[in-house]
This record gives structure tokens, C-alpha cells and sequence, in this order.
């Protein structure tokens, strides 16, 4: 079988900085709080109404190839993973491949909220070793705010805007990714939502006025539920794959609170040098958190370290990928 390997990735993050003082004055909070309760000290935003997550994406992508050793013709495909795409209808991988000049490829969405470029990858990753494809890039971009209400506390520190994207391509040695193990539960859904502008509750005078086009969640349950979702893939993944968590190079963990990250850290025995952190910086930027991340610290891994993914997010969604870098 061909293995499907990172070979290129790159990141992009808006230049407005929206810090936790900032937010004091829009909302009943202080940094104190947010810093001792998240970890997060600012996020990154969009602040141009022109800017959309293809926009994001895009960027990234240049970035991208940059990094990486290809050809813009040379890519097969490009997978956008995103809960906030451009429209409801054409998609944001399409938008993508035209910004980006791409002539051969084609672009598709998909969508599990925060778990989603896991997801992703697990798809572009089968399409190489399938042999369908030689190059698929997969992005995880959102602009999260598009979604978010900023006089709600419980959501509005959390949530930054961003993207990330990784090149696949095929291998014949033993790297790239090996296993991947999904979890979804929709009974999840009441406590991570965006309720309405899909079809259930399309846009209408009434969703608007009970402003049910924002993103709103019960906190403590998706708290309690993210750590158990991603410590129980991870070590599902570990057993499946024979391998014993001091084997393990690096956990790279969706950003969703640094009290999430730190307590899968420890469930797991892992040491804090082998998890990755970068939440201070841009808060929880959900299907671009862990893309971001491999970005933040691509320098830091070599050739054949194994890298233990792991994502919890709306759904629920959730599960965990091990990789050789
Ligand atoms: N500033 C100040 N006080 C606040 C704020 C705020 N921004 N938000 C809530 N509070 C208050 C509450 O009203 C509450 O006050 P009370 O005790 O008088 O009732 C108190 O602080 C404690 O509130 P909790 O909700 O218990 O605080 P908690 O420690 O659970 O932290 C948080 C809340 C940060 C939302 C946490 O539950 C969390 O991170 N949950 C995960 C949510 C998440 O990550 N969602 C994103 C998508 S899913 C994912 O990515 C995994």
C-alpha cells in the first residue's frame, strides 16, 4: 500500500489582534479570567468585511507552496474543512481553487466543526493510498467571527479566526499516516450549535431576532466531554496500533482551552514538552487549530517521529490520528 505523507504546510492568521483587555471592554470579563480559565491571551480576527474563509484558506495555501516542493498544476484536489463557509451554497474548496490559480485540481467541503481537519486528512489521506490521487491538499479554516455574538462571554473569548493546510502525497516508505480512529454522537448537538441558516431553520426575520445564526454552547458539558472524547481515541489508537504513549514524539491537540489540553496531557502520562501548545496566541480557530499548530512547530519534528492528533468538537465529533512524520 502507498502511504499518504505531510509533505508541505503552511498558516495564516489575520493581522488584527483582538487581546483579552479588548474584550473588557465589550463584555462583563477581565483577562484575569480568561487567561486562568483558557489560557488564551488574544485571538486573531478579521477585520475587513471583504475577508472571507476561502480568503483565509487561500492564504494559507500560498503559504503552503512556499514551504513545499509542488507546482500549483500539480495539485489533485483541495479539501476545506470548515463550519463557516463563504456560502451555503458553492462551495469553499471551490472558491479556494480559483483564488489560488489551481488549474487541475478539484475542491470539495467538509464539515465536523473542531474534529474536522482530523476528518479531513483521514479523506485526502485514502485518496492517495487508493492511488485516486498523487497530490491533495487538505485546509482547516474558519472565521469563527462570522459566528460568534460578541456581547456573549461564554463564547466570544474563546474563539479566534484562522487556517492551516498540508500537502499530501504519496510514499512508498514507512511515514505518513497510519491510523485514524472517529467517534460522532448527534444527540451532542444541543450543547454546541449553530442552530439556524441551514435547512431546518433557514434565515428569517425570527432566527435573526432570537439571533440563532450565532454559535452558542453549555461550556461545563462540552468541557467534560472533550477531555474524555479525545483521552479515550488516544489511547484507543495507542492500543490498536501497539504503542505505548513514552513512544509517542509530540501530542498535538485541537486548541480548544489549555485546562482541556493540560488534563488529556496528564490522563495520558504525556510530559509537557511532548504536547503542543499554541492557544495563547489565537484561541480556539476550530477546524484550523491543529494545522495551525503543525505550522507553529513543523521545525521541532524530524523524519519517522510519531505524532499523536487528537480533536474533540460540535456534533459531537471527535477522535484521533497517528501519523509518522
Ligand atoms: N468572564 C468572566 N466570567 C465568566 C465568563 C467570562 N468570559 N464566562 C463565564 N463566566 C462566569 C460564569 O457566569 C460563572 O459565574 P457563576 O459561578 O457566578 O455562575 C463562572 O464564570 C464560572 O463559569 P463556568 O461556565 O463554570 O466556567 P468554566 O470554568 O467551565 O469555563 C469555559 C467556561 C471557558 C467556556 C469552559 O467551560 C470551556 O472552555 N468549555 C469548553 C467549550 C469549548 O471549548 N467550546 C468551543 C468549541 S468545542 C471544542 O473546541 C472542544
Amino acid at each position: 500500500r502507498k502511504n499518504a505523507v505531510i509533505t508541505g504546510v503552511g498558516g495564516y492568521v489575520p493581522e488584527t489582534v483582538l487581546s483579552n483587555k479588548d474584550l473588557e471592554t465589550m463584555v462583563d470579563t477581565n483577562d484575569e479570567w480568561i487567561v486562568s480559565r483558557t489560557g488564551i491571551r488574544e485571538r486573531r480576527i478579521v477585520n475587513d468585511a471583504n475577508v472571507a474563509t476561502s480568503d483565509l484558506a487561500t492564504r494559507a495555501l500560498m503559504r503552503l507552496l512556499e514551504d513545499g516542493n509542488v507546482h500549483p498544476d500539480e495539485i489533485d484536489c483541495v479539501i476545506v474543512s470548515t463550519s463557516t463557509p463563504d456560502y451555503v451554497m458553492v462551495s469553499t474548496g471551490s472558491m479556494v481553487c480559483e483564488k489560488a490559480g489551481l488549474k487541475n485540481a478539484w475542491g470539495i467541503d467538509t464539515n465536523a466543526a473542531c474534529s474536522g481537519f482530523l476528518y479531513a486528512l483521514t479523506l485526502g489521506a485514502s485518496m492517495i493510498e487508493s492511488g485516486r490521487c498523487k497530490r491533495v491538499v487538505v485546509i482547516g479554516a474558519d472565521k469563527n467571527s462570522s459566528i460568534v455574538n460578541y456581547k456573549d462571554r461564554n463564547t466570544c473569548i474563546l474563539f479566534g479566526d484562522g487556517a492551516g493546510a498540508v500537502l499530501l502525497e504519496q510514499t512508498e516508505e514507512e511515514v505518513g499516516l497510519i491510523d485514524s480512529y472517529f467517534r460522532t454522537d448527534g444527540s451532542g448537538k444541543e450543547n454546541l450549535i449553530v442552530t439556524a441558516g441551514g435547512s431546518k431553520y433557514p434565515a428569517s426575520q425570527e432566527t435573526l431576532d432570537q439571533k440563532l445564526h450565532y454559535v452558542r454552547q453549555d461550556g461545563r458539558v462540552v468541557f467534560k466531554a472533550a477531555i474524555q472524547g479525545m483521552t479515550d481515541t488516544c489511547r484507543e489508537i495507542l492500543r490498536a496500533n501497539d504503542l505505548e504513549i513514552k513512544q509517542i514524539n509530540y501530542l498535538i491537540p485541537h486548541q480548544a482551552n489549555l485546562r482541556i489540553i493540560q488534563a488529556v496531557g496528564e490522563q495520558l502520562s504525556l510530559t509537557e514538552e511532548q504536547v503542543k501548545v499554541n492557544i495563547s496566541r489565537y484561541g480556539n480557530t476550530t477546524a484550523a487549530t491543529i494545522p495551525l499548530c503543525l505550522w507553529d512547530f513543523k521545525d521541532d519534528f524530524k523524519y519517522g517521529d510519531k505524532l499523536l492528533l487528537t480533536a474533540f468538537g460540535a456534533g459531537f465529533s471527535w477522535g484521533a490520528t497517528y501519523l509518522k512524520w
